[in-house]
């Protein structure tokens, strides 16, 4: 029978016997499978490995100091974290079409990936948390013919964007391999991962850059993420997190009237995309109650400056996507 603790122990030891004294670079992202990935090679090679956090910008209020905290607090391990929202915004500055901005924010992540690697590498393993789904879909597509071992080629939390370059081919160290979802959680959780990444909604690699309509601006973002973290703390406060698949906000980029004391106000609209799904490949709007939705929307109006408006999206998948972009 599979056990978390038979496991950590196994994957320990083929770790340790594939690297030997070798060096280790690990991107993380926020999500629980890079965070159990770091946490199992940390146990393994200790200092042979180095986390490193490219903030693109684009995460949830506050997420980006958590991680950084959680994991050089709680576990001591140190993490490299890379300041690249300016870099991140002027590359989608004027951006309005969804999959450019994707390919530029593809683009810019692959580019500060390597120069960062460059600047503390060298480097003979890249550690990805691929899982046991990730690697029937991209079966036989990066093996090194000389070596039969799987190479990099892509960066898994940008799946959807860009290769790496010719010369940063790095040998894969992917103990999550066999893993399904809810085995990484099993794991995460038993060797003492805070539930807030255990049971962490998926999150787009491209983050809030998709979930602002149009054109990305600073003052957008500032008001997305405050918009955001309002849901957030709505959504645990009822308990009903981990009853949606994914509970957010989308700013659109147009503005209406409203009236704010005794003053007329012309400010964004929030959408709020709240929906329950087993795989995101089909996915039912959520049934939140109107109780719970009015309380979030009368907070955001007045908390949020630069809103007047909360809406409800309530088309399911298909004909909607998750995501407005
Ligand atoms: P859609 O919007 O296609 O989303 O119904 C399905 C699931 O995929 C996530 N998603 C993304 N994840 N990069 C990612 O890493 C992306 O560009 C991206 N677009 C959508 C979405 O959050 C949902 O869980």
């Amino acid at each position: 029978t599979w056990t978390t603790a038979a496991f950590v122990e196994e994957a320990i030891r083929e770790v340790r016997a594939k690297v030997g004294d070798k060096r280790v670079l690990l991107a993380l992202s926020g999500g629980v499978d890079s965070s159990t990935l770091a946490f199992l090679l940390h146990r393994a090679i200790g200092d042979q490995l180095t986390c490193m956090f490219i903030d693109q910008g684009f995460m949830r209020k506050y997420e980006p100091e958590r991680l950084v905290k959680v994991f050089e607090e709680q576990f001591h391990i140190n993490v490299e974290y890379v300041n690249a929202r300016d870099k991140f915004l002027s590359a989608i500055a004027n951006i309005t079409d969804p999959e450019e901005k994707r390919r530029r924010i593809g683009h810019e992540f692959i580019r500060v990936f390597e120069e960062q690697s460059k600047r503390l590498g060298p480097f003979d393993y890249l550690a990805q948390g691929t899982l046991y789904p990730d690697v029937i879909e991209s079966a036989g597509t990066n093996i090194d013919p000389k070596t039969g071992e799987r190479v990099a080629v892509k960066i898994k939390s940008h799946h959807n964007v860009g290769g790496l370059p010719k010369d940063l081919q790095f040998k894969l160290v992917e103990p999550l391999r066999k893993l399904f979802k809810d085995e990484v959680r099993k794991v995460g959780r038993s060797i003492g991962l805070p539930e807030e990444i255990v049971q962490r909604q998926p999150f787009p690699g491209p983050g809030l850059a998709i979930r602002i309509l149009g054109e990305v601006t600073a003052e957008r973002l500032n008001i997305l993420r405050d918009a955001d973290l309002i849901v957030r703390q709505e959504i645990n406060r009822h308990g009903i997190y981990n009853d949606l698949w994914q509970a957010f906000a989308v700013l659109l980029p147009i503005r209406s009237v409203g009236v704010m004391g005794d003053k007329r106000t012309y400010a964004y609209p929030i959408v709020l995309r709240f929906v329950s799904s087993e795989d995101g490949m089909t996915a039912d709007w959520s049934r939140v109650p109107y109780d719970i939705l009015e309380i979030i929307s009368n907070r955001i109006v007045n908390e949020v400056k630069g809103v007047n408006r909360v809406v409800y999206d309530i088309t399911s998948k298909p004909p909607g996507t998750i995501e407005w972009e």
